[in-house]
């Protein structure tokens, strides 16, 4: 039986809705039915569900701004609820999805799995924990970052300048981050194919290819037929309450070495996803 977390959210409503589909036991669960952070609950349920025998780990604290505010529940929810799962599910697979804002390097090459960790704000600090507990507790554990998730069951970048796009003529968005974004369907399909493996170890899982917000926000507006002007700003200029790394351009190295592949470009995932929320023009 797979456990997975965060079932209401974007890339776990994927992921749940894969492996129904795929009529693969599954119990999704979100924070209503298990608070994570709860470390006696978290105990309860494991003893209470002995069929689990493999973690599908997607819930988190994802407000990255917020966080800057609310560093305590962030830490709560993505170090120690991440710990507390991670403790009780020692002897499952336990698959762990992370983030780019681990990394907080400078330069422009292609983040490895390896590269020096720097994050530069509350929430990508969290994310650096939970890894690090997945790591001390689990044995038979993947962990994978990954980068701008969007997805039809939350809210996200995409949706955000569709519906911004209704009331202004022009929006300003950041242009010198670079990185991909990641469509939680295509990610939520190397999950499932992961977590039937034993290929465990730390994958970098995007989209392929590489654009910044701008570039992303100017194409998205172009496939629904939206007039919104973009004006292209500096993180500096912009002025977000995190400050996120500049580059986050993914290695997929461990995904090749490993026999696993990589997402399609995310020119194509966009346009399936907007089909998919009928946006397309
Ligand atoms: N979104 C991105 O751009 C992005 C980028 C890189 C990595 N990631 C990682 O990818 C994973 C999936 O992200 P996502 O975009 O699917 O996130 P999401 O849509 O925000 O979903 C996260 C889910 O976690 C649940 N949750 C929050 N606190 C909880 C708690 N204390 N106990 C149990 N459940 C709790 C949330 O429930 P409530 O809504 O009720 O709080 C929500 O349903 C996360 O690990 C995230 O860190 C995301």
């Amino acid at each position: 039986m797979i456990l997975v977390t965060g079932a209401k959210g974007q890339l776990g409503g994927d992921v749940c809705a894969l492996l129904d589909a795929q009529g693969r036991p599954c119990l999704g669960i979100d924070a209503e039915e298990l608070d994570i952070t709860d470390e006696a609950a978290v105990a309860a349920f494991f003893a209470a569900h002995p069929e689990i025998d493999s973690v599908i780990h997607c819930a988190a604290y994802t407000a990255v701004d917020r966080a800057e505010d609310d560093a305590e529940r962030c830490f709560a929810v993505n170090a120690n609820g991440t710990e507390n799962l991670a403790k009780n599910a020692a002897a499952c697979k336990f698959l762990y999805v992370s983030t780019d804002y681990v990394f907080g390097a400078v330069d422009e090459e292609p983040l490895e799995i390896d590269t020096v960790k720097a994050p530069s704000c509350i929430y990508g600090k969290t994310k650096l924990l939970g890894e690090d507990a997945v790591r001390q507790y689990c044995s038979r554990f993947f962990i994978v970052r990954t980068s701008g998730v969007f997805g039809e069951k939350n809210t996200n970048f995409i949706a955000t300048i569709l519906r911004l796009s209704e009331t202004h003529a022009s929006l300003r968005v950041v242009n010198d981050q670079f990185g991909a974004p990641t469509y939680s369907a295509d990610l939520a399909a190397l999950l499932v194919e992961m977590i039937s493996t034993e290929r465990y170890g730390i994958y970098h899982a995007a989209n392929t290819g590489e654009c910044t917000w701008a570039q992303l926000a100017r194409y998205v507006l172009s496939l629904c037929g939206k007039e919104t002007e973009v004006e292209p700003v500096s993180t500096a200029d912009y002025g977000a309450r995190a400050r996120r790394p500049l580059n986050s351009r993914f290695s997929f190295r461990s995904l090749d070495e490993n026999g696993f592949s990589r997402l399609r470009p995310w020119e194509q995932a966009v346009r399936a996803y907007l089909s998919a929320i009928g946006a397309l023009r």
